[in-house]
């Protein structure tokens, strides 16, 4: 009898501890966004901020105003909170070097959230295939101006890349550019302005602003005489917005110029409905969030990871690649890529059947849900 007493007594502080213990087991994630500025960060946010809390995570969330030091100030408030974990949107990849060796040294993972960091505490990345993102704008580009039967025809065409601190805009820039490189080459693509490269291209924090004042310099300097302008090159939505108000007040060529963009931001939409902007990739970041998440919960659980097998499990098409992106020199990062796809004014229908926008009472355009 003692040793059954006993015994039930074991058992209930075994049982007592566990529930101790998963009562301490509650976990803290530190999600730090860039900005709240740009339409698609503030869906980001909300989206990871529901899922980690519906998953019974508590959730730290910051935008940092696409300021450098002010993103690193929130992660090291995060540090000193004792975050279990970092999901980091950069806003300078290289602006992190510090506060990372620090999450490194206390030995916290590190997801880096569509942008990649270079440093190598990240342990895992989480996004869609940059590149091919870039692919499907200059194929875009290609197909509307039919270059393979060009013939002798010259086409006029200029670019607007994304911010020199984020990765990601070399990906996009890298994948449109390869595609139409060899149309430049054999001049079917004249470049008037002659700017090819993102050093020349590049705008400063994807700021609108600084994509419409460059581009109605390159209207003023190259176009102003009449020059016809056949496409832009843009590679993101906020770009691609500044672009457009360019065209619109600065340019008297009066054809459809193609433009590309990326997100699926509102106001583009509604330029695409217009025929002002002529594309944009959409990259649905309501899915983005549901794979990082199932990510950070396989690592916060201490499991073994599996990438190939964690990213056939999703229900989200998604490739786990450990080839693509780096850390620093020689040291892989394992990523999750999601596939973006193409929406023009004849595939809108798409966006609305991802329950994540609605036509407009008039069926015209679309808002979000
Ligand atoms: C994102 C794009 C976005 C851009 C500006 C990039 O890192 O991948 O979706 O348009 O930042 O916010």
């Amino acid at each position: 009898m003692k040793k059954i007493i006993s015994l039930v007594l074991a058992l209930a502080l075994v049982l007592g501890l566990c529930s101790f213990a998963s009562a301490e087991a509650v976990k803290k994630v530190g999600i730090a966004m860039p900005t709240q500025s740009l339409e698609r960060w503030n869906r980001d946010g909300a989206y990871l901020q529901d899922q980690f809390k519906a998953a019974g995570y508590d959730v730290i969330l910051t935008y940092s105003d696409n300021d450098n030091d002010k993103q690193v100030n929130d992660i090291a408030n995060m540090l000193s909170q004792n975050v279990d974990m970092l999901i980091i949107s950069c806003i300078d990849s290289a602006g992190l070097n510090t506060v990372l060796d620090e999450a490194a040294e206390k030995g916290i993972p590190v997801i880096a959230y569509d942008r990649m960091i270079e440093n190598d505490a990240v342990t895992y990345y989480v996004s869609f295939d940059n590149y091919t993102v870039g692919v499907l704008q200059g194929q875009f580009v290609k197909a509307a101006l039919d270059l393979d039967n060009a013939g002798d025809k010259v086409f006029n065409m200029e670019f607007t890349g994304g911010a020199p601190t984020d990765p990601n805009a070399f990906y996009f820039f890298n994948g449109a550019y390869d595609q139409l490189k060899e149309y430049i080459e054999k001049g079917t693509i004249k470049v008037p302005s002659g700017q090819t490269t993102m050093e020349q291209v590049g705008t400063e924090q994807w700021s609108t602003d600084t994509a419409l004042s460059r581009a109605q310099n390159i209207l003023g300097s190259y176009y102003a005489d009449g020059t016809i302008l056949d496409a832009w090159l843009c590679s993101n939505d906020s770009t691609a917005r500044g672009v457009v108000q360019a065209l619109d007040s600065d340019y008297a060529g009066g054809n459809a110029v193609v433009v590309t963009g990326q997100d699926g931001d509102i106001a583009n939409l509604i330029n695409v409905v217009d025929g002002k902007q002529t594309m944009t990739v959409y990259k649905n970041v309501a899915n983005e969030a549901v794979v990082t998440l199932s990510v950070a919960k396989a690592i916060l659980a201490g499991d073994e990871i599996d990438g190939a097998a964690l990213a056939a499990a999703q229900e989200i098409e998604c490739a786990y690649d450990t080839e693509s992106y780096f850390s620093s020199e020689g040291h892989n990062t394992p990523s999750f890529l999601l596939v973006p796809t193409v929406v023009t004014k004849d595939n809108l229908q798409y966006l609305v059947d991802t329950g994540l926008y609605k036509w407009d009472a008039d069926q015209k355009y679309l808002e979000a849900v």
